[in-house]
């Protein structure tokens, strides 16, 4: 039966790809290195692009097509952490590599960039589509939206579209701001903001397990659920980012995208459908019932912290103060844990408790849901309530997803003891999943914007954050407060406690 629903047509993954030429701005950059190149390599190798396919690499540094195409080429090498590079997709691949170099404030590259797309256009059958995708500084977004517009290639004979990568502003009026600046040449529609974590499959499949079950769903609200965690955790510290990082911090960097989108999946309700503005509506509403906080609030629920310098494993880790690039005396924060109150009926009075942190004693991404408890006793408990009825979907690494209860130790008293029921994402399917630039670069060629963030989205987000912000930059907390490799600062046990809850060692 014809559908309208792309999650509920069998196809949705052989949607048709249409030929396009994507313009990378920062082609020289960490990112492309890292993830996009490895992800356009997989596409092609999964024959998941349309023959009239092109790369154009754009950025300051001169390098002929030639030297562009060895330098990625190095980067899918390096990379791509389970594709083995293979000579005969590599050179159709690369045949499609091209480079323009230029200073984005510069008319003249714009002018360049028309000569090679119409180039590309012709040579490559990219029937004049193009999806610009911003991998530079963020102020460097809206100046090139601009050159783009004055250029006349905002349009074109197929569509034109702008991908967006974090950080999206640094609060709600640099949000709007640069909203305003991107709409004087693309329609919100074509504006793609990404947010990598709504690409990975394991927070997809947060809304395949709500959705797609009928036994979950009933228990899902604020008479059954007591309160939920989501951590996502980060052994390692600032990478070289140092510079970057002393200005965004661990709330901007982490919790105002990555986490709340992974909150508004949780505790979202199901759409009319899963077509993209359904689901996005329902994702807006959610951030928008978020409870902005008081000061007052601010200061009981929430905290800020800071890693200093510890020895782990036998190493000397230094402390975020001493990192390359950062201020000895900075005021950043390495870890935020903020308790979240949704004013909704099904969630009021549920605390979301969100933490993420760099120099934590593990990579872990996972969302603990507590349910409540039995009201009675009846039996006598090994480890009395502490870490049962708790539902965990583990995010990365591991995925997988795990339900907590009591069972009856074998014998013959009545003894009972938790145990877990485990599903495991990488043993149930064996399969290869596609990484969440795989997934995202895939739906902006094809068109479709259901895992993309609006603009609504990204403005009810900052007007959650800002008063944190706020606040945290009126109050002295005395920083380092956590040591690297330790679960961060005591303050965030105790904001727990105040409300009989503890923090889940993952
Ligand atoms: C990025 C942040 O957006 O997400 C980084 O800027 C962080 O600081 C990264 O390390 C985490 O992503 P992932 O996919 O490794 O969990």
């Amino acid at each position: 039966m014809p559908t309208d629903n792309p999650f509920q047509d069998p196809l949705r993954f052989e949607r048709q790809v249409p030929p396009c030429a994507i313009v990378i701005f920062g082609a020289n950059g960490d990112l492309t290195k890292r993830k996009l190149l490895p992800a356009l390599y997989r596409l092609a190798y999964d024959r998941r692009l349309a023959s009239g396919f092109a790369v154009i690499g754009i950025s300051r540094t001169p390098l002929t097509d030639d030297q562009f195409r060895e330098k990625m080429r190095d980067s899918v090498e390096q990379f791509s952490e389970d594709t083995k590079l293979d000579e005969e997709v590599w050179a159709d691949f690369a045949r499609g590599l091209s480079y323009v170099a230029g200073d984005i404030g510069d008319p003249a590259l714009y002018k360049n960039l028309a000569d090679k797309l119409a180039q590309v256009e012709a040579e490559r059958h990219t029937g004049g589509n193009a999806l610009f995708y911003l991998s530079t500084q963020p102020s460097q977004y809206a100046p090139i939206a601009h050159g783009i517009g004055a250029a006349g290639l905002g349009k074109g004979n197929g569509w034109r579209r702008l991908v967006v990568e974090k950080p999206f502003g640094h609060d709600l009026s640099s949000a709007r701001e640069l909203s305003d600046r991107l709409h004087e040449v693309f329609e919100e529609s074509d504006v793609y903001r990404i947010d990598h974590y709504l690409g990975k499959e394991t927070v997809q499949n947060i809304l395949a397990f709500r959705f797609g079950n009928g036994i979950f769903e009933p228990l899902w609200n604020r008479r059954y659920v007591n309160h939920v965690q989501i951590t996502g955790a980060e052994a390692i510290g600032v990478e070289g980012r140092g510079a970057y990082y002393q200005e965004a911090g661990a709330l901007d960097d982490m919790i105002q995208n990555h986490l709340l989108q992974v909150l508004a999946t949780i505790a979202m309700e199901p759409s009319a459908s899963f077509q993209a503005t359904s689901v996005r509506d329902e994702r807006s509403k959610l951030l928008r019932s978020i409870r902005p906080m008081t000061s007052a609030e601010v200061l009981e629920n929430t905290v800020a912290g800071q890693y200093g310098a510890a020895r782990i494993g036998g190493e000397d880790v230094p402390g975020f103060r001493q990192e390359q690039g950062v201020d000895p005396k900075s005021r950043t924060n390495t870890y935020a844990a903020v308790a979240f109150f949704v004013d909704n009926w099904r969630w009021a009075g549920v605390p979301f408790y969100v933490r993420t942190g760099k120099r934590l004693p593990k990579r872990v991404t996972e969302i603990a849901i507590q349910f409540n408890t039995a009201p009675l006793h009846l039996f006598n408990q090994d480890s009395g309530d502490a870490g049962v009825n708790l539902l965990i979907l583990r995010i990365q690494p591991e995925e997988g997803i795990s339900l907590k209860f009591l069972s009856k130790r074998p014998g013959s008293g009545m003894t009972l003891r938790p145990v877990s029921m485990d599903f495991n994402y990488g043993s149930s399917f064996g399969e290869r999943s596609p990484s969440a630039y795989e997934t995202l670069l895939l739906d902006a060629i094809i068109g479709d914007p259901t895992l993309y963030t609006r603009q609504d989205m990204v403005e009810a987000s900052w007007s959650v954050v800002e008063p944190i912000q706020n606040t945290w930059k009126e109050t002295e907390t005395d920083f380092p407060n956590y040591a690297a490799g330790s679960w961060g600062p005591a303050a965030a046990d105790a904001m727990l406690a105040r409300r009989g809850h503890v923090w889940r060692k993952p």
